[in-house]
């Protein structure tokens, strides 16, 4: 299908300027878009070719009046056919990806650009089918609006691109879990003044690539744009915890803060019988606490009682830093849905919390959070040069700001974004 974009402006020249270059202009070439200004200007009646007029009930600035917009518009479809009438202002629904698709199955569409203080209201109320602004700040008119729907839309079209599967992969493209911001992309040279390209994307295992790529996406959209991902349903997962009770001195703390985020079981490493029976007394009555042996022992206990293979999460103090990753619990359980496609049967997080790891994060460390599919296996610890992660994605999910108190806060806090 041929594309026709009407445009409405009292710059014609600025538009056709930008429409004659690069792919867009490729795409006029080849007859698959065409773009047609109209000036309001030659749909004034006066000997001065008045388009505005100042404000009724005061003001500052001049309106653009509504008989030469009008005009144009009924000039234009009486010539060429009708259109869909999109009006760009500043107040308006926001233009995204999801409206560029949809404008892209119309035929010809009308782009109605306003200046000054804008086009009498009368034409968006009776005259247009929709409205759209591109973002919360305020340019001087609306052709540049118009440029960013027309590329948009026409780079949706067969042929336009010169790749079509790029469309499929980039940004804002609707995956299940709703518009997605793209993972890094590197090419060559591996290695650039010093800076390395994720090696993974190096060794080429392509299932390798996509959990990296899926997991880069995911800590990219909720770092920055936490916004566009739709309310985070929490997993009803059950939720263990599987901790060396050493590592652990405010025990009540740590117990009030797993109850309150429904953990489903503590399990303790290798307590021995007056330990596990001191965690057992104060445990809120919800709380079970088991002791175990090995890890091995624990997801055996947990896949029997579950029916399914557990995921695991370790948290870890470590010493490089990375960008915030999964920083919060909800791009974790994303990234265990996508990988999982369902909620895993269970979730285990191991905090390992020694004394060690707090004095890590005094000395400046990051917590991480790494996490594998069941089994753990292989040296999750990142490469401290590239910062590159082991087997599976680890994330940054706090920081050492904050000195560690009685119970460690980074698992405080990093247990609190996983739960929440
Ligand atoms: Cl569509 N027009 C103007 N003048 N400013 C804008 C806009 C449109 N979208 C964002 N800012």
């Amino acid at each position: 299908m041929s594309r026709t974009f009407e445009v409405f402006t009292l710059f014609p020249q600025a538009v056709d300027a930008f429409v004659g270059a690069g792919l867009l202009g490729k795409a006029v070439e080849k007859g698959l878009v065409s773009v047609h200004c109209t000036n309001y200007r030659d749909f004034t009646s006066d000997r001065h070719r008045t388009v505005d007029d100042t404000p009724f009930g005061g003001g500052a600035g001049m309106v653009i009046k509504p008989e030469p917009v009008v005009a144009a518009m009924e000039h234009v479809a009486a010539e060429r056919g009708p259109f869909h009438r999109v009006l760009l202002t500043p107040s308006a629904p926001r233009f995204d990806q999801r409206a560029a698709v949809r404008l892209a199955g119309k035929p010809r569409i009308g782009l109605l650009c306003g200046r000054y203080e804008g086009i009498d209201d009368r034409v968006r109320e009776h005259f247009v089918d929709e409205c759209f602004s591109i973002g919360d700040y305020v340019l001087g008119g609306g052709e540049v609006a118009a440029l960013v729907v027309i590329e948009a839309v026409s780079r949706l079209a067969e042929g336009v691109l010169g790749n079509p599967e790029s469309v499929q992969e980039e940004s804002f493209s609707h995956g299940a879990l709703g518009p997605m911001l793209e993972h890094p992309q590197y090419t060559r040279p591996p290695v650039f003044r010093e800076h390395v390209v994720p090696g993974i994307l190096l060794r080429g295992h392509h299932g390798e690539v996509e959990q990296w790529r899926l997991a880069k996406a995911l800590e990219r959209t909720h770092a920055v744009r936490a916004d566009l991902r739709p309310a985070v349903r929490m997993p009803t997962t059950p939720v263990h915890l599987c901790i060396d009770p050493a590592t652990i001195d405010d025990l009540s703390a740590f117990l009030g803060l797993a109850s309150r985020h429904g953990v489903a079981a503590v399990h303790l490493l290798n307590a021995k019988p007056p330990v596990l029976e001191s965690w057992k007394r104060i445990a809120p009555g919800s709380l079970e606490v088991h002791a175990f042996r090995s890890r091995r022992d624990l997801l055996r206990l947990l896949r029997r009682r579950s029916g399914g293979d557990p995921w695991w999460v370790d948290l870890q103090a470590a010493s490089t830093a990375q960008p915030a990753a999964f920083g919060r619990g909800a791009a974790l359980w994303d990234y265990f849905r996508l990988r999982a496609g369902a909620d895993p049967a269970a979730l285990v997080i191991a905090v390992h919390a020694p004394g060690g790891a707090c004095e890590l994060l005094q000395g400046g460390a990051h917590a991480v959070a790494l996490i594998a599919p069941f089994p753990p296996s292989g040296d999750h610890a990142p490469n401290e040069k590239t910062g590159e992660e082991g087997l599976a994605s680890p994330a940054v999910i706090a920081d050492a700001s904050r000195p560690p108190s009685r119970l460690c806060p980074w698992v405080d806090r990093a247990l609190t974004e996983l739960l929440t």
